[in-house]
């Protein structure tokens, strides 16, 4: 089965790895410069950037190496890159290597939206899995509810008018001095915390399937300010049990409306463990068949951008070497 590298540098990871036409991962290596972000508590771009290049070419090798090919001529049908959404420094590092490894080996590649990646990643353990597909896609940049009738076809139903889901754990986490990223450290503190000790005002209410998470960063700021006596473990599980009750009740509104036969999470709050806990037990309740893909999958890494070019590239969508990187590329813009 022909192999297709895919390249992963849209934010503070650099990942490669090698997937086969029918979707089965040979390799996948993700480095990640995140030691470099945590004082800050976000992702300095500039560091970012500096960081994919010094370690592109190792972790590229080491995915080819791993998947038992030739890093110096691998036998490959093509290559996938994230081309956005993103930081532009970061994306162009893992963009320019790919044309420059097309070239050298004479084979096609493809820009890939980092949304669709995330889109697919629930493939690479499911790749026979029953259309249509529901997939809530929340991530530390983008959360939205898509409604897909097959592979790359994609509708937004619902996004976020305000910050993604994960980055209001990462200002929630910075609030309460966590540390960066904030996603799993209030996710495991959650778990030790009694939710009903510190009641917040549920958001979205009513608003059709679009999402919010703003208002209950302010919401947590405005009811732990001056409050030593909380304990922490508890305002992390009323943040994460009000966060994710809003995501589930959205979610079921958006299968309300459509009739699928899947559901799915994606992007690295996927990783979150009310999250699945609760798409779990709604798949059950509707019937329907839930992929939660492994936590690997869930955050950044270059199977699912592999996955994704594998169906570009068999939908005649090579791209031309002028292809320039595209910081605010739109899910809705790609066809
Ligand atoms: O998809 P991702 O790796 O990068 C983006 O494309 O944004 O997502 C990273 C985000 C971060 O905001 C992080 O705090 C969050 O995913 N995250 C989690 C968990 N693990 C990672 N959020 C909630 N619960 C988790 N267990
Ligand atoms: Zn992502």
């Amino acid at each position: 089965m022909e192999c297709v590298l895919g390249i992963e540098t849209s934010c503070d990871e650099t990942a490669a790895a090698v997937v086969t036409g029918d979707l089965s991962i040979r390799s996948s290596v993700v480095e990640s410069s995140i030691d470099q972000h945590r004082d800050v508590g976000g992702v300095v771009p500039e560091l970012a950037g500096r960081a994919h290049v010094a370690t592109i070419s190792p972790v590229v090798a080491r995915a080819l190496g791993e998947a038992g090919l030739d890093p110096r001529r691998p036998a490959i049908a093509g290559i996938a890159v994230t081309s956005g959404p993103g930081l532009v420094g970061s994306l162009l590092v893992g963009l320019s290597f790919a044309k420059a490894l097309a070239l050298a080996w004479d084979v096609p590649y493809v820009g890939v939206n980092h949304l669709e990646g995330h889109l697919f990643a629930p493939r690479l353990e499911a790749p026979g899995l029953a259309w249509p597909l529901m997939t809530l896609l929340v991530s530390g940049g983008h959360s939205m509810i898509v409604y897909q009738r097959g592979p790359g076809e994609h509708e937004v139903l619902g996004e976020t008018v305000d910050d993604a889901a994960g980055e209001a754990y990462d200002k929630v986490a910075r609030w309460l001095g966590l540390g960066y990223p904030g996603g799993p450290v209030i996710d495991h503190l959650a778990r030790e915390g009694v939710a009903a000790n510190l009641p917040l005002p549920r958001g979205m209410l009513g608003e059709g399937l679009d999402l919010s998470f703003s208002g209950l960063k302010t919401a947590v700021v405005r009811a732990t300010e001056g409050r030593d006596d909380l304990a922490l473990a508890d305002v992390a599980a009323a943040f994460q049990a009000t966060l994710a009750e809003q995501l589930l009740r959205k979610l079921r509104a958006a299968l309300a409306a459509h009739e699928v036969r899947s559901v799915a999470l994606a992007g690295g709050v996927a990783a979150n463990s009310a999250l699945r806990e609760g798409v779990a037990s709604l798949a059950t309740e509707l019937g329907v068949t839930a992929h939660l893909p492994a936590l690997a999958f869930c955050t950044d890494n270059a199977a699912m951008i592999a996955a994704a070019g594998i169906h570009r590239l068999a939908h005649g969508g090579a791209s031309p070497l002028s292809l320039s990187a595209r910081p605010n590329w739109d899910l809705r813009e790609v066809a």
